[in-house]
């Protein structure tokens, strides 16, 4: 029996070792890992020899922006530094303008979506001010339920005991998780400077906010997912909840990796919420990654803005970072330097993102999964942001040296990427909206 295409001896990561294999691609689906030397015919072949095929990563917390914010980023920028930064699925926050609170608005994201797309795109949607106003109809196109209890989607909305609780039923009823940005700090809150800003942002309104909602979620059950851990006492309360199995969390590559005190205190383009914390708070994040699994995820958490709103003072620039095209390169750079066991990588970075959003099919090299795969040349190259295909170019780790390029990209098995050329007009690749498993 012959395939459509043929990944040939590839270094596929087999019960976590490199290991020669050669894959397979039928319909848009892996139909097997072959020993090489054993391949079927195929109609088409791609020499991987030299490369890793690994499957793509999952990154199920971007800010692709679009409609009113496109000048920030918009689906075709934002899919296509997914596709060159090795990231065959992305899951869209509903912090957008306008944000998404209604299957109105969610409908025009996905028919842009569709329109731009590179790669694959799920949605999230927000709770409106009267938790009781949540339009059920949404719930087949989106993948979860985001709450911002620091910067509200609606004005005026304060996250308290009872709009934690009425989020947390909302996603009970309607079986989808709920995500949140942990910060207690008071909506609207004006800091006077780096020190005011660190404070109103702290660790200790970080675990404050992550307490509110396990305690609505011990309460009414269902899921909920912790967005971007930062700190110490958060990855902590997380470690000790953790027995509930329900809850999972998340981090990002800038928290694991840097520090504040890497940068000057005037410059804002590691400006980012939650802040970058302390060297021992990053330490501590690799550990729950790696050593203790008590974090399951690793996203970018793309947050892109224009340059006139990164490279000014600290207090006025925006806060976000681009990350769709370093969070690959970084990662697996931790795995080529030997802090990150391949098992970890694969994890935290494919399998548990889909698992976490009840995304069937994706996340793993197995037959009958889709073909989302990432093909990486082991090499050291420097992060530049000038050769984002994200309009957002200003990064924290501009000059940074990695290890991992990301060369090919197949999305359903279509060549998307390849060599920092795009190989397929836009709308034509991946699925849109990616809906969960139910
Ligand atoms: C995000 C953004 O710009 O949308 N900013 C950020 O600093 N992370 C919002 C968010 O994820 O909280
Ligand atoms: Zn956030
Ligand atoms: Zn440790
Ligand atoms: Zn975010």
């Amino acid at each position: 029996m012959s395939v459509d295409l043929l990944l040939k001896n590839g270094t596929v990561i087999v019960d976590g070792k490199e290991t020669a294999r050669s894959l397979g691609v039928k319909a848009g689906k892996i139909e097997a890992v072959y020993v090489v030397g054993n391949e079927p015919a195929a109609q088409e072949t791609v020499d991987c020899s030299g490369l890793y095929v690994l499957p793509g990563a999952i990154d199920i917390h971007v800010h692709l922006r679009d409609l009113g914010q496109s000048n920030k980023e918009d689906y075709m920028t934002g899919t296509r530094a997914a596709a060159a930064g090795g990231v065959t699925t992305v899951v869209d926050m509903p912090n957008s303008d306008p944000p998404v609170l209604t299957s109105r608005v969610l409908e025009e994201k996905i028919t842009s979506a569709q329109e731009k797309r590179f790669v694959n795109v799920g949605f999230y949607a927000g709770v409106p001010k009267k938790a009781a106003d949540f339009d059920a109809s949404i719930t087949p196109n989106i993948l979860g339920v985001k709450e911002y209890p620091h910067s509200p989607l609606v004005q005026g909305t304060r996250t308290g005991p009872q709009r934690a609780l009425d989020c947390m039923r909302i996603c009970f009823e309607l079986d989808l998780p709920l995500l949140f940005h942990p910060d207690s700090s008071k909506p609207g809150a004006v800091p006077e400077d780096l020190n005011d800003f660190l404070a109103l942002h702290s660790c200790d309104n970080e675990a404050k906010s992550i307490k509110l909602f396990l305690s609505a979620h011990s309460e009414i059950g269902g899921r909920l997912h912790v967005c971007h851990v930062s700190c110490e006492s958060a990855a902590r309360l997380i470690g000790e909840h953790r027995a509930e199995k329900s809850l999972t969390a998340e981090v990002t590559p800038h928290h694991l990796l840097l520090a504040g005190s890497d940068f000057i205190d005037s410059d804002g383009t590691a400006k980012v919420l939650p802040p970058l914390r302390t060297r021992q708070d990053s330490e501590w994040l690799r550990h729950a990654l790696s050593g203790q699994c008590s974090i399951d995820c690793v996203v970018s958490d793309h947050a892109p803005h224009t340059d006139q709103e990164k490279l000014v003072p600290f207090l006025k620039a925006a806060s976000g970072i681009p990350g769709l095209e370093t969070l690959v390169p970084l990662m697996l750079t931790e795995v080529f330097d030997g802090r990150l066991p391949w098992v970890d990588y694969l994890r935290c970075c494919c399998s548990a993102p889909a698992w976490v959003l009840r995304i069937g099919n994706k996340g793993v090299l197995t037959k009958g999964y889709d073909a989302d795969i990432t093909v990486v040349q082991r090499e050291e190259t420097v992060i530049r942001g000038a050769d984002f295909q994200s309009k957002a170019r200003v990064t924290p780790f501009e000059g940074r040296r990695v290890l991992a390029r990301p060369v090919m990209t197949f999305v359903g098995g279509e060549l998307v990427y390849s060599y920092g050329k795009f190989m397929v007009g836009q709308g034509t690749a991946g699925r849109v909206p990616v809906r969960a498993t139910r």
